[in-house]
């Protein structure tokens, strides 16, 4: 049987651990909604102190269950509701020793705290708590003992002064040479043993005579055969003692059953219900008291759980007999007590019942604080971003307020701007109206002086400059008031009927003598599947879109590329002009604004109008067509026009050929400078990608110098290594090389670097001739420039080099000493005094030696011979040989005037070949003769 009181106890426990359990899951799960709940929900457990307590948990093994045993668990029960820290859990094993070994297990293994046995039979079970005591598990023996002190306490009652008490209550009632027979508990419990001693050492000592004992087990039912035998056999039996009421009642019954009411019958137990009602009911005359004392199990328990000094061995004291006298107000007395026990119970499980609802209100109480607490942070949470989400709209507001009132303040200069630009291309476009009219007037002139005869090679050149430039300007002229017409939508469409594939193939075949000049591989086909078909476009309008795209494709693709003109009707029925290049393409950052009006492609054609694609453009939208464009940069770009298919008419018209070669050579082509070099002429090397530059500063420069041109940074300095002129004029912006890298390389490169740079370009801005002067440029020239400008630029830059040309020259006629290093010569540049330095040093080391050559000196100094060449004239205005005289006739003075050697011996030290040619040589430079000037000296 489970006490009931243990399963209150028990389900008290886990009804606590379940709440617990319960907040905790609640708390686990508010923590992840963040660090605000988590320390909310720690403040809450804090506040509900939910600390788990250490709940000791209590075995009792009971051997039997009886009248006895149960006032023991319920003494058991009475002492654990004063415990809050303890649980126990009672098992009875019914008299059967494999039971109560088997329910000890049980405990042992469970992870009970101590285990409390009232062992069955002490052979049988002491094993078996030897085994669980030697575990570590605490033992409490108690009633019955076991063999040996496997025990860690052991409560017991004097048994043997339980017998003893009774012998003398036997022998007052019956007096000396009373008969007995003695009811046996159970051979082997230590309890029956006690009993059995004492009672039989008292009784016969006191005269009686114990006739019989007989064994009972304990029961009622196994003593009733064994009394029921022993007082057939004897007749004249005064008294029966049973070790337990059970076995007396039985003996009472059996004795009365036989008529033998004069027996006495003495009992030990005095349990209220059983021993102590049947003696109040004259059952059995007497009963002892043997002590339960439950609550002594449960606090020897806890000392022993909670480390508090205890008894390991007590030994219950017994009471006197319980008789007629005194059976009535004992049960009254219970009666009385079990009245109280049960009100204290009851009390204990409405406290119990409170105890639940108070941690329920309690733990409520606190969760509503929570809920609370969370809902304010919440509501504060909320209003602060409701508050701050107003504070940033009214933010934005203000901003949008300014934002607008900009807006108006840029609407408004955007207005004026737009009045600005109107009026200025208003202006722009009369300007061009009224240039048109002297531009035919030269036009004319003109082309009737290209035609005059006898003009010189050198005037031909220039009149054929001026009429392509006049071509070129007459073509932006016409292409701006277009424009102009366009968007003032008074653009016209002068549509005819034309075969429009052979219309572009004829306008590309201006294009075939260019393309075979420059290598260029020019193809112009219909698309696959083309079928002949005529379309109604301004032809003219159309020519201009062409002429734009296929003079682009040109302009950007390099010498030995490929343009591919294709034409055809596309699956939406629009008539499809392709062109395609293998040029530098375009950049994505310039593709989007490519057709925009003004816009420029930087860096590919700076000087360019801008004005072409969006004409295009605007030509191809006037036909209800379109301009797209595809580009990848370094591969090449595609344009295609999509025009829309219209007819007027069966009547074809004739296409006159509207590109006429003389403009694609004016756009495209280049005029060519016929260049004669004259020995006497300084060399000027001209490093411009622009052509017609290159020719115009040709003309304007040739009477005074020899000019070779270059048309991009790399190639210049290639020229410049190759030629060594003695003045470089070079663009900034040019393709390949840029002038100020081009200008750094001719700096650094000992041959050129002597050379005077002219930098020339259309930017004239401040921080640019800066960066033209830190690469090593002696000059900055503006675009537009005036020949005089330039040819005095030039002029003096060449004086310059001169001048530091005579520097170099005194040192080599110098009349101090042997040839000296020249770092005196602050106006040449490191790289020259260096290389002058040097070549003095190889001198003086082999100026003894008449055989020496310029070879072996130039291969000295890492150049090649006609390199070497240069270098030195342009330096010093002298041939290499006669520089290297004049220095060695220079020594030679200098050895005449400071020692006493002899004239043949200076000729051989200074490396004449003869003392003849020395005096000869010598005679030449200083206009007397080696002897004469000793003399002089000496005179
Ligand atoms: C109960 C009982 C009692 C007796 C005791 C001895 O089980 O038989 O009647 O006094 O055990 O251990």
């Amino acid at each position: 049987m489970h006490g009931s009181s243990y399963y209150y106890d028990y389900l008290y426990c886990c009804k606590l651990i379940g709440i617990k359990h319960t907040i905790g899951y609640i708390m686990r799960f508010i923590h992840r909604r963040g660090l605000f709940i988590t320390s909310f929900v720690f403040l809450l457990s804090v506040m509900c102190g939910c600390t788990q307590s250490k709940i000791y948990r209590i075995g009792v093994s009971q051997c039997s269950l009886d009248d006895w045993r149960m006032k023991m668990n319920r003494e058991i029960e009475n002492e654990i509701m004063f415990h809050e820290d303890a649980m126990v859990e009672i098992r009875s094993a019914d008299d059967n020793n494999e039971k109560q070994i088997s329910d000890i297990r049980y405990f042992a293994d469970n992870g009970f705290d101590i285990i409390i046995v009232a062992p069955n039979e002490a052979a049988a079970l002491t094993p078996a708590i030897k085994e669980i005591y030697e575990r570590g598990i605490p033992v409490i023996i108690f009633d019955r003992y076991i063999i040996g002190d496997c025990y860690t306490a052991r409560i017991g009652v004097d048994n043997e002064g339980l017998g003893l008490s009774a012998a003398r209550y036997a022998l007052h009632l019956k007096g000396k040479g009373a008969k007995a027979i003695e009811i046996y508990g159970l051979p082997g419990s230590s309890p029956a043993d006690g009993r059995h001693k004492g009672f039989s050492e008292e009784f016969i000592s006191g005269g009686g005579n114990l006739v019989a004992t007989v064994n009972g087990n304990w029961n009622k039912e196994d003593a009733i055969p064994a009394i029921d035998s022993l007082l057939r056999i004897h007749s004249d039996i005064d008294l029966i003692y049973a070790h337990n009421d059970r076995m007396a009642i039985g003996a009472s019954e059996t004795a009365k059953k036989l008529g033998r009411n004069e027996i006495k019958i003495i009992g030990i137990d005095a349990a209220p219900h059983i021993g102590i009602q049947a003696v109040a009911d004259g059952v059995i005359d007497a009963t002892f008291l043997y002590p339960t004392e439950g609550y002594r199990l449960i606090r020897t328990a806890l000392q022993i759980l909670k480390n508090e000094p205890y008894e390991r061995e007590t030994v219950l004291p017994v009471s006197s007999a319980v008789d007629r006298t005194n059976a009535d107000i004992l049960l009254l007395m219970n009666e009385t007590m079990e009245e109280e026990t049960g009100k204290m119970r009851l009390i204990k499980s409405q406290i119990d019942d409170y105890w639940v609802k108070h941690t329920t209100q309690t733990t409520l109480f606190y969760a509503c604080i929570a809920i609370i607490i969370l809902m304010a942070g919440v509501i504060f949470l909320v209003l602060r971003e409701y508050w701050q989400h107003r504070k940033y709209q009214k933010e934005l507001l203000r901003q949008n307020e300014v934002l607008e009132e900009q807006k108006n303040v840029q609407q408004q200069l955007n207005e004026r701007l737009k009045e600005a630009l109107q009026s200025k291309l208003a202006f722009f476009t009369n300007v061009s109206h009224d240039l048109r009219t002297p531009l035919t007037l030269i036009a004319e002139p003109v082309s009737q002086l290209a035609e005059a005869p006898n003009i010189t090679s050198r005037q031909q050149t220039l009149v054929r400059l001026a009429d392509k430039n006049l071509r070129i300007l007459r073509r932006l002229i016409d292409q701006i008031l277009d424009f102009r017409k366009y968007e003032n939508n008074r653009l016209q469409l002068n549509l005819s009927e034309i075969d429009l594939g052979k219309a572009i193939e004829d306008w590309a075949g201006s294009f075939y003598e260019l393309a075979r000049k420059r290598s260029l591989k020019l193809t112009v086909s219909p698309m696959p599947g083309y079928v002949y078909t005529t379309v109604a476009v301004d032809a003219e309008k159309i020519e201009r879109i062409f002429f734009n795209l296929i003079s682009n494709a040109f302009k950007y693709t390099p010498d030995g590329g490929g343009v591919n003109v294709s034409y055809g009707v596309d699956p939406e029925g629009m008539f499809t002009i392709s062109v395609a290049d293998t040029g530098k393409g375009i950049s994505e950052r310039d593709i989007g604004n490519i057709f925009d009006r003004f816009y420029q492609v930087e860096h590919i054609h700076p000087n360019g109008s801008g004005i072409g694609l969006s004409l295009c453009k605007a030509f191809a939208e006037l036909h209800g067509g379109s301009i797209k464009v595809e580009s990848t940069l370094k591969k090449g770009s595609v344009f295609v026009v999509h025009l829309p298919v219209r007819h007027i008419g069966e009547q074809i018209e004739e296409v006159h050929k509207l590109i006429r070669s003389q403009d694609v050579e004016a756009e495209l082509g280049t005029v060519e400078a016929e260049v004669t070099i004259d020995e006497n002429k300084p060399v000027v090397l001209v490093i411009d990608d622009n052509k017609d530059i290159q020719v115009l500063i040709t003309e304007l420069m040739r009477d005074t110098y020899n000019i070779i041109a270059a048309s991009n940074g790399s190639e210049g300095v290639r020229k410049a290594v190759r030629y060594v002129p003695d003045l470089i004029i070079c663009d900034v912006m040019m393709p390949v090389m840029d002038g100020l890298e081009c200008c750094r390389k001719l700096k650094d490169e000992v041959i050129t670097s002597h050379i005077p740079v002219l930098m020339l370009t259309a930017c004239s801005m401040e921080a640019q001739r800066i960066q033209g002067y830190d690469s090593g440029a002696d000059g900055y020239l503006s675009k537009p420039f005036g020949s005089e400008v330039l040819l005095s630029r030039c002029k003096s830059l060449i004086e310059n080099r001169k001048r530091i040309k005579e520097l170099w020259l005194k040192d080599a006629k110098g009349e101090a000493g042997p040839a000296k290093h020249a770092e005196t010569i602050k106006n040449a540049n490191d790289i020259d005094n260096d290389f002058y330095n040097r070549f003095l040093d190889i001198f003086k080391e082999t100026m003894g030696n008449s055989e020496l050559g310029i070879d072996d000196i130039a291969s000295r100094m890492g150049l090649e011979r006609t390199q070497f060449y240069r270098k030195i004239k342009s330096l010093t205005n002298f041939a290499p040989v006669e520089l290297m005289r004049k220095l060695r006739l220079k020594y030679g003075r200098y050895l005449i005037k400071t020692t006493d050697k002899n004239m043949s011996e200076i000729a051989y030290e200074i490396g004449f070949s003869s003392p003849a040619y020395f005096t000869r040589c010598y005679r030449e430079s200083y206009g007397e003769t080696p002897t004469e000037t000793k003399n002089r000296l000496y005179a």
